[in-house]
């Protein structure tokens, strides 16, 4: 009989809602699991959402004081997906009372806090993964696959969006995500986590960064509609990287994208080859390989479907391969990762130090718009 992981729940929005489904789901998806995961306790900001929430999903209890969950001796795993202005010292405290942590991007606020948390993580034995849940789709595992096999050659250029449509209502109310004291910025650092992430994922790590940012609509109704607020974060990011590795690219985020959805997208130019991937259309990688022979007529080169669609490595049993794929399943791939860790003692991937590179290229990107010029990265690394 597998080992129970009893799982402590912070948040249950969009984040947390999700994430409780994966847990409660593991088991129908993945044959055998590595540990049994329950569901014991659920944190919110109220008692009346909490209470929601731990009948929505069978939790044992429910609580408005995370430390609550934190006293338990049955809870080894605390799942925090919070707003960003609360990350860092639930992580910190989970981190100390001996808790693996399983946090949502971004890892923090900025660059400061995501240090001192990887400073703690650093110190402890426990587990610490971030959700970047999008490493999880398998076109992109397939795309992690073949750029590790030299299958793009040497990387020229690089495009990178991910844009939202979502706060182009000018009388959408202020949220949390609208205030640099909750978020930390705007769309850089909601949509940019993502992408900047899947970018070094594939193609190494970026050196430096010059960025633009723009707000569109500065001022918004307040959530009861009384009143009017200043938004001071970004509803546009543009960004042109350097790679470490000499490729040079763009990476957008908005949340005024007109006629998105979900749309993230890369676009990679090798020696070798070409990747493209747009989330909207997750079944299929497309890649272009230029070793292919050029004939002037019967050759056969040109960009390939490849049918990733929902090819998991085992022990994922359900659904079939040939079953189309969706949000939903990426963020079950990735909380199967962090059990598997937990449980077999690997190194939880994508770790708090993915995280924080992520953080050091939103925090240089951000500089290099208030300055105007370009950002090293290797100026915010710690000297120690
Ligand atoms: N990876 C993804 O696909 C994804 C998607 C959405 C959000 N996120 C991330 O998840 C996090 C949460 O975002 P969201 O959209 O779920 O937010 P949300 O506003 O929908 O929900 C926030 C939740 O946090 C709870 N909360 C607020 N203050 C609290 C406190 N002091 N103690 C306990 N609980 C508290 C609220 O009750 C609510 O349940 C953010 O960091 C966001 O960036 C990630």
């Amino acid at each position: 009989m597998v080992r129970p992981l009893g799982i402590g729940l912070i948040g249950h929005g969009g984040a947390g809602k999700i994430h409780a489904l994966g847990y409660r789901s593991l088991s129908s998806y993945y044959d055998p699991l590595p540990v049994d995961p329950r569901l014991v306790g659920v944190c919110t900001s109220s008692e009346m959402t909490g209470a929601k929430a731990q009948k929505e999903h069978g939790f044992e209890f429910h609580c408005a004081d995370y430390r609550h969950l934190l006293e338990r001796n049955d809870i080894s795993l605390i799942d925090c997906c919070v707003p960003n202005f609360l990350h860092r010292d639930m992580i910190i405290d989970a981190i100390k009372a001996g808790k693996h942590v399983y946090c949502e991007k971004p890892l923090a606020m900025n660059l400061k806090e995501a240090e001192e948390i990887v400073k703690f993580s650093r110190q402890s034995a426990v587990k610490c993964q971030i959700v970047f849940n999008y490493r999880f789709i398998p076109a992109v595992m397939r795309a992690k696959q073949l750029a590790a096999e030299g299958a793009l050659g040497e990387i020229f250029s690089f495009r990178g969006a991910y844009l939202h449509s979502g706060y182009i209502d000018p009388h959408r109310p202020i949220t949390w995500r609208l205030q640099r004291d909750k978020a930390g910025g705007g769309a850089l650092i909601d949509l940019g986590p993502h992408i900047i992430d899947m970018l070094q994922y594939l193609l190494g790590e970026f050196n430096s960064v010059f960025a633009n940012t723009k707000t569109i609509t500065k001022r918004r109704p307040s959530k009861d509609g009384q009143a009017v607020e200043e938004v001071d974060v970004d509803d546009i990011a543009i960004l042109q990287l350097k790679l470490k590795n000499g490729g040079i690219g763009t990476i957008e985020t908005s949340r005024f994208a007109t006629g998105t959805n979900d749309d993230l997208r890369i676009e990679v130019d090798g020696s070798k080859g070409s990747l493209v991937f747009n989330l909207m259309d997750p079944n299929w990688l497309f890649f272009y390989d230029a070793t292919e022979e050029d004939k002037p007529t019967g050759g056969r080169k040109g960009f390939k479907r490849i049918e990733t669609v929902q090819h998991y490595p085992e022990p994922a049993v359900f659904p079939y391969p040939k079953s189309t794929v969706g949000w939903s399943r990426f963020h079950i791939a990735s909380q199967y990762q962090f059990i598997k860790a937990i449980a077999l003692d690997l190194p939880p991937e994508p770790s708090f130090e993915d995280g924080l590179a992520v953080q050091r290229v939103i925090e240089a990107a951000y500089l290099s718009s208030e300055q105007g010029e370009w950002i090293d990265l290797a100026s915010l690394v710690p000297k120690i």
